[in-house]
């Protein structure tokens, strides 16, 4: 690993190599509970708490490989900082379907994203019952730790041992079957709760009109606020936004055609088709359900997005930061995610949209056009201006590739700064943890998994977000590697 300007000369072709980047891609079947010791550098006293992870750790089940990442099973990783010390444990959520799977030994269900049952469309035909899983985040709030997945109710964990304690319905407020999406916000002061913090989120069911439920949960964990609104067409929205007033969601332009799905031939995830003549519709719902303000429904020009960085309100305008592609990736039954054409497809790229409301037009501005996914900001600064933000990036400023770098960028000045892990290290979402008692919004610490693949194991890096080209603070290198995740989050609170 290495520092951007010395690397930005040395590797002239492509940043990384195919081989190196599939590692990343195994499974990790054990469960480990360990000290780290093999650390370079130092970890900075003052970060005290845990790093909750969680991704796809089984990338097969006893041998048969599922057909996406997004159809593994769900396993968390807990990253303990104490006192100068960090300590490692990982378990998998046992969700039903996991149990089942792993006394079977073999694939008993259809995934999302295309992994089928053994046997051909025969044996998937009208099988409508897809994998449950708990892969995508993880939270600790209202000290509760919930696993979560966007198509079903959370999985409670118990943060001291991560063992998997059962659904989540929070006092019966969600209903069996409901799902509680995986992009919570957490507002740090809300308006309709005297400023105390609240945790935002929402649920799709789509369908040819599609439901959009919001829960708005108290530092309790209770679902204090829950109201729900159809909207027309079918709806693929992994995240969204909030700001003050505001809970905004992008209705990517995709169509949905279950009929190969039915027939076993294709799953839910294979049967989306992108329509690059289509706007993308941006819905604005108001936050206050007793409010007289109507939901809005505005339209901008077609891309497909995943993620969302912030938004904020400024006078009679939303404005809004978004990782934004210019066509969704189809996934093809007979493809293998593990040869996925990087420079075929087109790469996620930092956009800034402003909605005026009063006359529903919508401005975009390209502000980052390097390959970038998995944003993180300061927490104070959700859904309120905010000057710097955090991104997983490619080493390259052009092109699409994986992830190995973290750009910071200033959204005042324009400055921006990498970091990268190139050539053989490839970087997860970074996560920004604010220095206890700071003001200033970017000093604090990023924390990020990194795949070193020189070492087949993976890194837990610690950045001071004040200046990236210091390099690393301290790396921690894991006995093992952790199979390339999704999301996380930070808790003051420390699990040992
Ligand atoms: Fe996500």
């Amino acid at each position: 690993m290495q520092s951007s300007k010395i690397s930005e000369s040395a590797i002239l072709e492509t940043s990384y190599n195919r081989i190196d980047w599939q590692g990343g891609y195994e499974s990790l079947y054990q469960e480990f509970d360990y000290w780290i010791d093999d650390i370079e550098g130092q970890i900075p006293g003052e970060l005290q708490g845990t790093l909750f992870r969680n991704g796809p750790g089984l990338l097969d089940i006893n041998g048969q490989r599922i057909h996406h990442p997004f159809d593994g099973d769900g396993m968390i990783s807990r990253i303990s900082f104490v006192n100068g010390r960090a300590h490692f444990r990982n378990r998998y959520v046992r969700t039903e379907d996991y149990i089942a799977e792993q006394k079977a030994g073999k694939i008993l269900y259809r995934g999302v994203f295309g992994t089928q049952k053994p046997g051909g469309w025969l044996a998937n035909i009208f099988d409508f019952k897809f994998k449950t899983l708990a892969n995508t985040n993880v939270i600790y709030w209202g000290s509760k730790l919930l696993a979560l997945w966007e198509a079903a109710e959370p999985h409670r964990l118990d943060p001291h041992t991560l063992e998997t304690l059962g659904r989540e319905y929070f006092n019966g407020v969600l209903s069996t079957g409901e799902a509680f999406s995986a992009h919570p916000r957490l507002d740090p002061s809300c308006q309709q709760d005297n400023g105390a913090p609240c945790l935002v989120n929402f649920s799709i069911q789509p369908g040819l009109s599609t439901k959009i439920t919001i829960f708005e949960l108290n530092p309790a964990g209770e679902i204090i606020r829950k109201h729900a609104y159809s909207v027309p067409g079918f709806c693929f929205i992994h995240d969204f936004v909030i700001t003050a007033n505001y809970c905004i969601f992008f209705q990517n332009p995709v169509s949905f055609n279950p009929l190969p799905m039915a027939l076993g031939i294709r799953a839910a995830g294979e049967c989306i088709k992108f329509n690059p003549h289509q706007p993308t519709r941006v819905i604005v719902i108001p936050r206050n359900p007793r409010g007289k303000e109507d939901i809005k429904i505005l339209e901008t020009q077609s891309g497909f997005v995943f993620h969302h960085v912030n938004a904020f309100e400024v006078g009679d305008k939303i404005v809004i930061d978004s990782i934004c592609y210019d066509a969704l990736a189809e996934v093809e039954p007979q493809s293998d995610f593990r040869q996925v054409n990087f420079e075929a497809n087109a790469p996620g790229q930092l956009w800034r949209f402003k909605l005026q409301l009063q006359n529903g037009t919508v401005e975009r501005k390209l502000l980052e056009s390097r390959c970038c996914e998995f944003p993180s900001i300061n927490p104070a600064n959700v859904g309120h201006q905010y000057r710097y933000l955090y991104i997983g990036a490619a080493h390259a400023e052009t092109g699409n590739a994986p992830l190995q770098a973290i750009l910071k960028i200033d959204l005042d000045s324009g400055e921006k700064q990498l970091w990268s892990a190139a050539p053989r290290g490839f970087m997860g979402e970074p996560i920004f943890v604010p220095r206890p008692g700071s003001e200033r919004e970017d000093d604090g610490w990023l924390l990020a998994l990194v795949y070193d693949a020189a070492h087949h194991r993976s890194d837990v890096v610690i950045l001071d977000a004040r200046d990236l080209n210091k390099g690393a603070i301290a790396r921690l290198h894991l006995k093992h590697h952790i199979p390339y995740g999704l999301h996380g989050s930070f808790t003051s609170e420390v699990f040992v």
